[in-house]
Parts: C-alpha cells; sequence; structure tokens
C-alpha cells in the first residue's frame, strides 16, 4: 500500500502557490482525514528561479514538463497553468499515461470537450475540475453527485467574480469601471487577459461545463449567446434600481420544449431573488431540477484561496479513490460516455424573455407614438415607461426607456432596427434582458 500521494503541479501562480500554502498549514489536517500524506514533490513553471514569497524548499522546481510526466511516483498532476495549448498536451499526456489530473482550467475544458473527456474517459487515471467553476462552490459535484437523480431544469449562474465584483462597485461606490477593473485584478481575480471576464468569455466556458454535466451533451461553445458588460451604463444601473432591479452578468441554461437556451448576458435582477444580493467576487448558481424544486449555492468564486481549496478537495477525493483501488466511480461529465451526445444550443433569436429598452432620442412631439406603434406591430407588449433628462438645447437626446411583458427576441431585434433608424434616435438602444424569475 502508498505510504503517500505523490503531487506534481504545473504552474505556481495565484492557485498553485495557494495550493502549496493550504497543504503547507493544512496538511496535518487532510492527512487525518486521508490516513496518508499528500506531498507535493515537483513542479514545473517556465520560471523556475523565480521567487514567490513563500517556501518552495521541498519541492523540486523545474521547466521540463518531463520532469513531472515521466516520473512514476508521481500519482497526481496539477494542471495550474491556464491557456490551452500547452495546457491541453499536459492534461492529455497525463491521463494517456494513467495519472490522475486535477484541473482549474475553463478555457481548456470549454474549447476542447470532446478531446479532454474522450481520454478522461478511456484513462486509468482520475479526472478532477471542481475548481474550474465558481472557484470553491461545489457546483461540479452536486450535478454529478448530488442531483444525478434529478432532471435539470434551469441552471442561473453568477460565475465570474471580476465581472460581478465590478458590477458590485458600480452599483454601491458608483466606481469608475476602469477603476474596479484594476482593483479585481489587483486582488487577483482577473484573468491573464480581462477581456475574459468582462466581455463574458470567462462566464461562457464556465456555463458551457455546467451544460454540458446537467444535460448529459457535449455541447459548442461557438453556439453560446456571449455579451459582456461594457455597454452598462450609470444611467442604466440607476434606473434599474428605480423600477426594483439590480444588474448581474448572468449564465442561463434553459431545458425548454423548444430545445436548449444557453446564454450569457447582462440581466436586469429584481432585487428580491437571492442572486440579487450576490456581491463583489462572490459567485452563486442557482439549478432547478425537477424533483428537488430550486436550489441555490454561494461561494467566493476566484482568488487563490478559494480557487486551491476547490483543487485540494478534488485532490483528496482522488487520492481516496487511488488508495482504494476504486476506479471511476462516477463518470468524468457525468453520464456514461456512450450516452454523451453532441446537443445544440437554440438561437438566440428563438429566445423569450422580456426587456429594458432606453432609446436615446430628441425631445420631439410624436416620438413616444411612433416607438410604441413600433413595438405593437412586433407583438412587444409594453410593461411600463419612463422618460428621462431634460433637453437643454434641441440636439440633446433624452431618454424614453421601456420595460416589456415576454417577447421573442428576434421581434425585438426587428423593432430595434426599424426605431433605430428613425430621424430622432440619437443612439443606438441600449438593450438589456431581463431575468423573469
Ligand atoms: N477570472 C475568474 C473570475 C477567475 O473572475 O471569476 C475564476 O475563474
Amino acid at each position: 500500500l502508498k505510504e503517500s500521494i505523490k503531487l506534481g503541479i504545473f504552474g505556481l501562480g495565484t492557485v498553485g502557490k495557494g495550493v502549496v500554502e493550504q497543504l503547507r498549514k493544512n496538511g496535518a489536517l487532510i492527512s487525518q482525514r486521508l490516513g496518508k500524506e499528500l506531498q507535493i514533490t515537483k513542479a514545473v513553471t517556465a520560471n523556475p528561479t523565480k521567487d514567490r514569497g513563500i517556501d518552495l524548499s521541498d519541492i523540486q522546481i523545474s521547466s521540463d514538463p518531463k520532469d513531472i510526466l515521466d516520473d512514476p511516483e508521481i500519482d497526481i498532476v496539477l494542471e495550474l497553468i491556464g491557456g490551452v495549448t500547452d495546457a491541453k498536451s499536459i492534461v492529455l499526456e497525463a491521463l494517456q499515461k494513467g495519472k490522475s489530473v486535477v484541473t482549474a482550467n475553463k478555457a481548456l475544458l470549454a474549447e476542447c470537450t470532446e478531446e479532454i473527456f474522450n481520454m478522461a474517459y478511456q484513462s486509468k487515471g482520475l479526472f478532477g475540475f471542481e475548481a474550474s467553476v465558481a472557484g470553491c462552490i461545489p457546483v461540479i459535484r452536486e450535478i454529478k453527485s448530488s442531483y444525478s437523480g434529478e432532471k435539470i431544469e434551469e441552471i442561473s449562474g453568477i460565475i465570474n467574480g471580476t465581472a460581478n465584483y465590478i458590477l458590485t462597485s458600480m452599483i454601491e461606490d458608483k466606481a469608475d469601471f476602469q477603476v474596479a477593473l484594476k482593483a479585481a485584478q489587483d486582488k487577483g481575480y482577473a484573468e491573464a487577459d480581462p477581456a475574459f471576464d468582462i466581455e463574458g468569455t470567462d462566464t461562457a466556458h464556465k456555463l458551457i461545463i455546467l451544460m454540458d454535466l446537467a444535460f448529459n451533451g457535449l455541447f459548442d461553445l461557438k453556439e453560446l449567446y456571449v455579451e459582456g458588460i461594457t455597454k452598462i451604463t450609470p444611467l442604466d444601473i440607476e434606473i434599474a434600481e428605480q423600477f426594483g432591479y439590480t444588474i448581474k452578468l448572468l449564465g442561463k441554461a434553459v431545458n425548454t420544449d423548444k430545445g436548449f437556451e444557453g446564454r450569457v448576458h447582462p440581466t436586469l435582477v429584481k432585487t428580491s431573488n437571492m442572486l440579487a444580493s450576490v456581491r463583489g467576487a462572490f459567485n452563486a448558481v442557482a439549478i432547478k431540477g425537477n424533483f428537488m424544486g430550486p436550489t441555490l449555492s454561494y461561494g467566493a468564486g476566484a482568488g487563490a484561496y478559494p480557487t486551491a481549496s476547490a483543487v485540494m478537495g478534488d485532490v483528496i477525493e482522488i487520492s481516496r479513490n487511488l488508495l482504494q483501488e476504486a476506479g471511476q466511480l462516477v463518470p468524468p461529465l457525468a453520464s456514461m460516455r456512450d450516452q454523451l451526445s453532441k446537443k445544440k444550443i437554440l438561437p438566440m433569436s428563438e429566445v423569450t424573455t422580456e426587456y429594458y429598452l432606453r432609446f436615446s432620442v430628441l425631445d420631439e412631439v410624436g416620438v413616444m407614438s411612433k416607438i410604441t406603434t413600433l413595438l405593437g406591430e412586433n407583438d412587444i407588449g409594453i410593461r411600463s415607461m419612463l422618460q428621462k433628462g431634460e433637453a437643454h438645447s434641441p440636439k440633446d437626446p433624452i431618454h424614453v426607456v421601456i420595460f416589456t411583458h415576454k417577447a421573442i427576441e428576434k421581434n425585438i431585434l426587428k423593432a430595434l432596427a426599424k426605431i433605430d433608424s428613425l430621424q430622432f434616435v440619437a443612439e443606438p438602444t441600449n438593450l438589456i434582458r431581463i431575468d423573469t424569475e
């Protein structure tokens, strides 16, 4: 029987260092729970001699992937370098060699789903990726284990800490977008390329992983509708608040009669909805199942320690399996491999929801009636409306805001195309979808 479980880490950045620190601090506790010791014996990083401000003296550090991949003593490989190309070869080779792998890499799993999971299904090694979605919230374990008897109907998630941090700062502190982004970067929440956070890409990566797990499918990332938070203005925030809403970047997946909805966009969420109170870099994932009803899981979605903790949870679970020689008790992607099929996402034009429309128009006679006529002609009902601002000269635009009843997106787009081409429209209309929960 093994005396200890040996780990090799790729990457000593934010998360990698967090894992080392957690093992230093909680190692004794972990050994008590596991019955064996966990040891990080090797690390591979691009810059092995860099001072990282923590004690790494008992870890053999190099820049050669073979040092870990060819070491028969290493049981579990931790891929914590991020990015797709190098991470992919590391994960594939480790699994192919029968090693177990733990990764936090959502981009890799979302972009190379079939390749990675085909290998994970075939490998003698086990595969953990809890840290890839929503930091320390065990949402992947929930879907794979706790909810495995459920038909999952809907998932709504705040799953990007950086975007939520920025929106919270803009709403609560009236902070400037760029200042809030810089603060999120300084706290270690943001991606290497922060466009991934603010343009919705990171949320999309995570949503695709949840959809694959929840709906027994292999979904195509390219079919997701993805819109980030860069068009949200302080004015939208103020008007939303006035009508009892806050603005969140939601990843939403719904199993509808028409097909699977999958979409990422800023969303008006009622302040009474629990998702509205998820602040700062925190994440929350609401899941509805046909027997369990609605659930909500909440926790830190980004940052070194919460992400490291999710990695550690996987490492310990895999170690237990290895020590018991239990094999793959739970399939890597929740269903049996032959039951996983490619599934389509409904085009965004087919989605039905409510809309917030902010028109920037000149304050002229007949403007309101033209807008409402065009909405009516496209089968769009109005729930409430507001005129905001005062024109100090005839060329100053004012804002007309309309909250619609449920409408199909293609009709909204048809109406907006006509309205935005009218002479009195000063700027393209700002559209924000409303969560109807
Ligand atoms: N950039 C990510 C976020 C890190 O802000 O949520 C965690 O995946």
